[in-house]
């Protein structure tokens, strides 16, 4: 099936990557979110990761151009009905996305393929509550969308081959590579890189090392980009969260139980850069870890 519209919801750290990658790489878009100061703030920020591709040597400036030219904003979810593919990048919540779902099912030509960016969530259970179980896919996009090359393509127990091929072609035409993964709790990147970011944590609780030396361990250590609690507060404390407790729920396994310091951030609201302080504080001119 040829894909050339693509519908994206959820205007937030994962979807404004999403519509900037598909959107230079010649797809029209359609950008969705309940808010219009998201809508505004994705199109901003699309354009500022342009312009440091730009300045890059990476794309040329008519590439950025044409590519914002191929991104429309929409608060009305029902105008997405009309695209080939649907890409939900809303709240990492069950019960959000389900929502979505009911909503935009009866405005959706019968064709469209229907896929959720979900880190952890069943690909199996979401795509029960709608009425085309073999035309849905899990595609997970790696933060920061435009820079990371990986893409896991996640098949339902009922997700049919054409879909499967089609969700493979995008993400060739998109420059990146895919990754099957089965349908099991968080799939493979989150799998093992939460235990990990969790064990980091439970260093910290118990201790052993102090947000700085941890982090320069590991990305000294082992050379990782960034340390697991930078690259905690990078993905989102409450994401991080969900996630563990979707293998905790999900594989019934205490090696996966949340670090209780983890829960502690979240209920005080530090979700790492996005509100400003997790373990570290982003509020003065360098980041300061808080332990
Ligand atoms: N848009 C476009 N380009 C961007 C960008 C963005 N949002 N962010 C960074 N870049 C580009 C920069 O322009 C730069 O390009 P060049 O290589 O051409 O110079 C390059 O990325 C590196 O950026 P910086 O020099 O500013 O910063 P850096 O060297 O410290 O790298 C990083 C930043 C790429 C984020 C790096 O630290 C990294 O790879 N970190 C780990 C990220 C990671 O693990 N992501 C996966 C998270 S898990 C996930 O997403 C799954 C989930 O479900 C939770």
């Amino acid at each position: 099936m040829a894909v050339q519209t693509v519908g994206v919801i959820g205007a937030g750290q994962m979807g404004n990557g999403i519509a900037h990658v598909f959107a230079l790489a010649g797809y029209d878009i359609l950008l969705n979110d309940i808010s219009q100061e998201a809508l505004d703030k994705a199109l901003a920020l699309i354009d500022r990761n342009l312009e440091r591709q730009v300045s890059r040597g990476k794309i040329s400036a008519e590439d950025k151009k044409a590519a914002l030219g191929r991104i429309r904003t929409t608060l009305n979810l029902a105008e997405l009905g009309q695209t080939d593919l649907v890409i939900e990048a809303a709240t990492e919540r069950e019960t959000v996305k389900q929502a979505i779902f009911e909503d935009l099912l009866p405005h959706l030509k019968p064709n469209t393929i229907l896929t959720s960016n979900t880190s952890s969530i069943s690909i199996t259970r979401l795509a029960s509550r709608t009425d085309r179980p073999e035309k849905f896919m899990g595609f997970h996009f790696m933060n920061p969308v435009p820079v990371m090359q990986l893409v896991e393509l996640i098949r339902g127990i009922a997700t049919d081959e054409e879909t499967y091929k089609t969700l493979h072609e995008v993400v060739e035409r998109l420059g990146k590579t895919a990754a099957s993964a089965e349908d099991f709790p968080a799939f493979i990147v989150n799998r093992i890189l939460m235990p990990m970011i969790n064990e980091a944590v439970y260093t910290l609780y118990e201790g052993v090392g102090s947000v700085k030396s941890i982090d320069e361990s590991m990305k000294l250590g082992a050379n990782h980009p960034m340390g697991p609690l930078e690259l905690a507060d990078f993905i989102g404390l409450d994401t991080c969260l969900a996630i563990m407790n979707v293998l905790h729920d999900g594989l019934a396994d205490t090696k996966y139980r949340p670090c209780p310091l983890l829960t502690k951030y979240v209920e005080a609201g530090w979700l790492g850069r996005k509100t400003g302080r997790g373990f570290y504080d982003y509020r003065g001119e360098v980041p300061v870890p808080t332990r």
